[in-house]
C-alpha cells in the first residue's frame, strides 16, 4: 500500500499543535484606537462602535487602567474638537485637544506608550484630511500647503510627549517633512509610523461617525488609494520607507491581507496592520444577532493579520484579545 503522508499526526493534540504553532502573538504587539474629545465629565458612546466610546480627558483614568491591567500599553489617540475650521487649527493647538490628552496620560500613566493620529480630518469644517483648494473648476486637497500644517501638529503632540507620531493623511512627501520637522526640534529619536497603505475604504463609515469627519463633499480618492491596485501600494510603502518611516502601516486590514504580506516582503521594517471600525462593527452587528462566535471571530482576524506578516495590531478589540491571549485561547 502507498504511504499516507499523515500531517494530521502534528495535530493530534493541544500541546503538540501548540508546539508546532507558526504564529505567536503577545499583547506586546496590540494598540488600541481611541477618541478624545473636548468638553468634561463626558464619556459618549459610539453608536456604529457598540462598547467604544469618545472620552473627555478628565474621563480617560478607568480605561487606561483596564488596558494596562491586561497588558495593553500602547494607545492611539484621535483627537475631536469642539471647534472645526478650514485649516484644523486645533490639530497643531498647543492646548489642543490631542496635545491635552497625550500630555494628561503620559504625565500619568508614563508606561502607556501614546501613538498620536497625525491628520487634519478630525479637526477641518469639510472633513478633508488637508487645505481645501480650488484647482480649476473642481475642489481638491492641496498636498503642500497640507504638508506645512502636519509638521505642525506632529512637534505639537511631541512637545505635549507622545512617543510615536502616525501620519494618516496620505499627502506625497509628509513623511520626509514630518521626519525634518521632528529632527529640527531635537526630536531625532520618535519614530514615525506611516499609514503609506492607506485605502479609500468604506470600512471607515464608522470612524467618521465617531470624529465628525466625514467629507461634506467629495471624497478621499483623491489622496487615499485605489482598492483595485496592488503593487501602487508596494510603491507608497518603498517611498515612505526612504522618507524615513520606522513602521509601515496597512489598513484597513482583513481585505488588504495581501498588502500586509507584500509590504512584509519588500520592506525591512515592521508592518504594523489596522483593523478598523467597520471591521469591528461588523463582528459587533452580526454578533449581537447569535450569527457568529464573537470571540472566535475576533481571535482569527488577528491571528490572520499577524499571520500575514504584520508585527503591530491595532483593534477596538485590544482588551479583549489581550485577555483571550491571557486565557490561552490564542497565541
Ligand atoms: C484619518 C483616519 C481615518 C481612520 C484613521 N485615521 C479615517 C479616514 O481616513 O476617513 C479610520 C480608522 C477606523 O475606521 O477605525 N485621520
Amino acid at each position: 500500500m502507498e504511504l499516507i503522508k499523515r500531517p494530521r499526526r502534528l495535530r493530534s493534540t493541544p500541546g503538540l499543535r501548540k508546539m508546532v504553532r507558526e504564529t505567536r502573538i503577545d499583547a506586546s504587539s496590540l494598540v488600541y484606537p481611541m477618541f478624545v474629545m473636548d468638553g468634561e465629565s463626558r464619556v459618549d458612546e459610539i453608536k456604529a462602535l457598540p462598547g467604544q466610546y469618545r472620552y473627555t480627558v478628565d474621563m480617560v483614568d478607568p480605561k487606561m487602567e483596564e488596558l494596562l491591567d491586561v497588558g495593553v500599553s500602547s494607545i492611539m489617540l484621535f483627537g475631536i474638537p469642539d471647534h472645526k475650521d478650514e485649516m484644523g487649527s486645533q490639530a497643531y493647538a498647543e492646548d489642543g485637544i490631542i496635545q491635552r490628552a497625550t500630555s494628561y496620560i503620559k504625565n500619568k500613566y508614563p508606561e502607556m506608550f501614546v501613538i498620536t493620529d497625525v491628520c487634519l480630518c478630525e479637526y477641518t469644517s469639510h472633513g478633508h484630511c488637508g487645505v481645501v483648494c480650488k484647482c480649476g473648476s473642481r475642489h481638491d486637497v492641496d498636498n503642500d500647503k497640507t504638508l506645512d500644517l502636519l509638521q505642525r501638529a506632529a512637534v505639537s503632540q511631541v512637545l505635549a510627549g507622545s512617543d510615536m507620531v502616525a501620519p494618516s493623511d496620505m499627502m506625497d512627501g509628509r513623511v520626509a517633512a514630518i521626519r525634518s520637522a521632528l529632527d529640527h526640534n531635537g526630536f531625532t529619536d520618535t519614530p514615525i509610523m506611516s499609514y503609506a497603505v492607506k485605502y479609500a475604504s468604506s470600512f471607515y463609515g464608522p470612524f467618521r461617525e465617531a470624529a465628525g469627519s466625514a467629507p461634506s463633499f467629495g471624497d478621499r480618492r483623491s489622496y487615499q488609494m485605489d482598492f483595485h491596485n496592488r503593487r501602487e501600494g508596494i510603491k507608497e510603502a518603498l517611498l515612505d520607507v526612504e522618507e524615513g518611516a520606522d513602521i509601515i502601516m496597512v489598513k484597513p486590514c482583513m481585505s488588504y491581507l495581501d498588502m500586509i504580506r507584500d509590504v512584509y516582503e519588500r520592506t525591512d521594517i515592521p508592518v504594523a496592520a489596522y483593523s478598523v471600525s467597520g471591521e469591528y462593527a461588523m463582528v459587533k452587528a452580526a454578533a449581537s444577532q447569535g450569527w457568529i462566535d464573537e470571540k472566535n471571530i475576533m481571535c482569527e482576524m488577528a491571528v490572520s493579520a499577524f499571520r500575514a506578516g504584520a508585527s503591530i495590531y491595532e483593534t477596538y478589540y485590544a482588551k479583549e484579545l489581550a485577555e483571550c491571549i491571557r486565557e490561552g485561547r490564542i497565541g
